[in-house]
Order: structure tokens, then sequence, then C-alpha cells
């Protein structure tokens, strides 16, 4: 199976990426053709500086190299090292209706929290359709929050392939229910453009701190909780055993238990599942010409493999070009 999957390098990455995206791209590599690629020109869309642009894509690789991606095997890549995807775009927008957009809950969504409504907020999904189509991809592992988006793919997938010929594979989301959508520390969904994240590779004090200042309500130590919808509970559960969650749960139902103590306990978890992490992403921040050489590799693999669906598309279309590019 070929799968793929992008993050956009709009920020530092969070633990919500991690269990909601991140864990299955890992874990996905191993039996299959991978490709993950660090969204930069979605991420235009919020980043407005060169450099820092620069810098958080970097950092993107990193995480990704960091926590086992084999470079070796699963295809890391810039999405502009792949020009032919915007092309693509623009082909893909003359099939998208005006409708399939306006429905989009997440234009809405940035509109609402103060984004500029420019163009490329608009027509986001149709560059996403473009990354996931290009490599003829079966399946993309995303959070929740992006199940609209391969939704639309799909749309725009089936609206080429009637028009044009069976050339897209229609894919299919993949979606772990029980990470689908993880919490951040005020309870609304963790992301980056709310501040209410836990950083993957935030350690020490920080760490404590983000933890200790997670939101809960005002029961007191002996009164019985839900753990269903208290937030240091979810947190827990994505890393804790099934027996210790289910012993938690019981704690809870019963009272006499304080929201501190599962706080530190989460600290605990959070400090056992990603220090091993640490010392190799302290060790790539060193060696930043090692993964400038991953990438560019990356970036040749994936683009040999858009290439060459290019050229059926621009056939399909009509619009071949009559020369040889110097690729
Ligand atoms: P953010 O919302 O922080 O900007 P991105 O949009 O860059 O995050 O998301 C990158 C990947 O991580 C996507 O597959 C997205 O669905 C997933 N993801 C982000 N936040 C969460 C979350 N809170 N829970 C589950 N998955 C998430
Ligand atoms: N929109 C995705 C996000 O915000 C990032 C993304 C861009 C993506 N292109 C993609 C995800 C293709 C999966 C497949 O998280």
């Amino acid at each position: 199976m070929r799968i793929l999957s992008g993050i956009q390098p709009s920020g530092r990455l969070h633990i919500g990426n991690y269990f909601g995206a991140m864990r299955q791209h890992l874990a996905l590599q191993a039996e299959n053709e991978a490709y993950y690629f660090m969204a930069t020109y979605h991420a235009l869309t919020t980043v407005k500086d060169p450099d820092e642009l620069r810098a958080l894509t970097l950092a993107v690789a990193m995480d990704y190299l960091a926590l086992g991606l084999d470079p070796g095997k699963t295809v890391l890549f810039r999405q502009q090292d792949v020009p032919e995807t915007t092309e693509l775009a623009w082909i893909l927008s003359c099939v998208t209706p005006m409708g399939l957009l306006e429905r989009a809950t997440s234009y809405k969504d940035k509109v609402a929290q103060g984004l500029m409504p420019n163009h490329g907020l608009f027509a986001y999904p149709v560059l996403q359709a473009a990354d996931i189509l290009i490599y003829l991809s079966d399946i993309v592992p995303v959070g929740q929050d992006q199940k609209q988006h391969i939704e639309i793919t799909r749309d725009i997938a089936t609206k080429f392939n009637n028009q044009y010929g069976e050339i897209f594979v229609v894919p299919d989301a993949y979606i772990l229910e029980s990470t689908a959508i993880v919490p951040g520390v005020d309870g609304r969904k963790m992301s980056k453009s709310y501040g209410n994240e836990i950083g993957m590779f935030e350690e020490g004090a920080a760490l404590r701190k983000r933890v200790m200042s997670i939101v809960t309500d005002s029961a007191g130590v002996e009164d019985p909780k839900d753990p269903e919808t208290s937030t240091p509970f979810l947190l827990l559960k994505l890393m804790a055993s099934p027996e210790e969650t289910a012993q938690w749960a019981e704690r809870y139902r019963a009272g006499g238990m304080g929201y501190g103590e599962v706080k530190q306990r989460l600290l605990e978890l959070l400090e056992e599942t990603f220090s091993p992490f640490r010392e190799k992403r302290r060790q790539l921040e060193r060696d930043p010409g090692y993964v400038e050489d991953v990438l560019r590799d990356g970036g040749r693999r994936a683009r040999a493999v858009a290439h060459q669906v290019m050229e059926r598309v621009r056939e399909a279309i009509g619009l071949p070009i009559s020369y040889t590019p110097p690729v």
C-alpha cells in the first residue's frame, strides 16, 4: 500500500500531532511504501517570515527522524521540492465545484480565528488533494480534523476520473478512534493555533508547569468524578496500559482522589514516553547537514513519482509538454 501524509511546519509539534498522526505514520512505514512531507506551501497561509518557515520546516523533519522515521525506506521531503504539485492543484481547481470548498469548515474556522481570508486559505483543500493524488496514495493517516479534507480529495479525484479517465486512486483516510482528537490543556482540541499544546520535546520545569496548568473542574478531593470528561485522564489514557487506565477510572468514580495525583502520573508517563527520543533529537540538531541531505534525497524520490503521474495527467487533459524538461 502507498501511504502519504503531511504536516504543516507552522509551529513546534505537540503530543496531539504525535498521537493523532505521527505515531501512525511511523507504525505504517514498516509494511508499506510511505511518503511524509512538510506542507510548506500550506504553512505559507500562516507563516509569513521566510527564516521562521525554513527553521520550522527543519524542526519538523528533525522531529520525524528523532521519533524513528527510517529515511532509507520512507520518503521524507519538503512540499516545495515537488513543484508539480502546484501545477496539479490548478488542474484540479478546474474540476472542483465552488460549493465543495464553501462547505469546508477549516476555512471558516481559520477566518473566525482572525486569519486573512485570502485565496490560498480558501483553495487550501485543492492543494491538499494534489498532494495526495499526485502519488496515487491509497491511505492517508491523519487526525479527525482532517477528515473533511480527505473527503474533498475523494470528491475531486472522482470528478477528475469521470471527466478524463481513471488516473487517480480514490484514497481512504486512516483515523484511529482512540486518538482522533487529543485535548489540549484547556480541554479544547490541542492545536498550535489555540496555544493549548503540550510540546513533544518539552521537558523539566516547563513540562511540569504545562501539565499542572491543565484545566479541571472544581470538584473536591472527596467527590466522585467522571473520567471521560476529564482532560488529565484523557491524556493519561494515551500512554498508560489498559489495566492502569481502568484503575484510574475506578479511582475517579470512587472519589477520594485529587487531580494533582493524576497530573503527577501523567507527567511521569510523558517523561517515559518522550525522553528516549530527546537524545536523538539533540544529536540531529547538531547535524543539520545530515537532515538537509535526507530531505534533498526525499525530494528527489518523491518528485520522480510525481513527474510520471503528471505526464499521464497532462496527456489525459490534452496539454502534454512539447519538450523534455531538464529535471
Ligand atoms: P495544528 O492543529 O496544531 O496546527 P496540524 O494541522 O499541523 O496541527 O496537524 C498535523 C496532523 O496532526 C494532522 O494529521 C492532524 O489531524 C493531527 N492533529 C493535530 N492536532 C491534533 C489533535 N489535537 N488530536 C489528534 N490529531 C491531531
Ligand atoms: N492540512 C494538513 C494539516 O493541517 C496538512 C496536509 C497538507 C496534509 N497536505 C496534506 C495532510 C496531505 C495529509 C495529506 O494537518
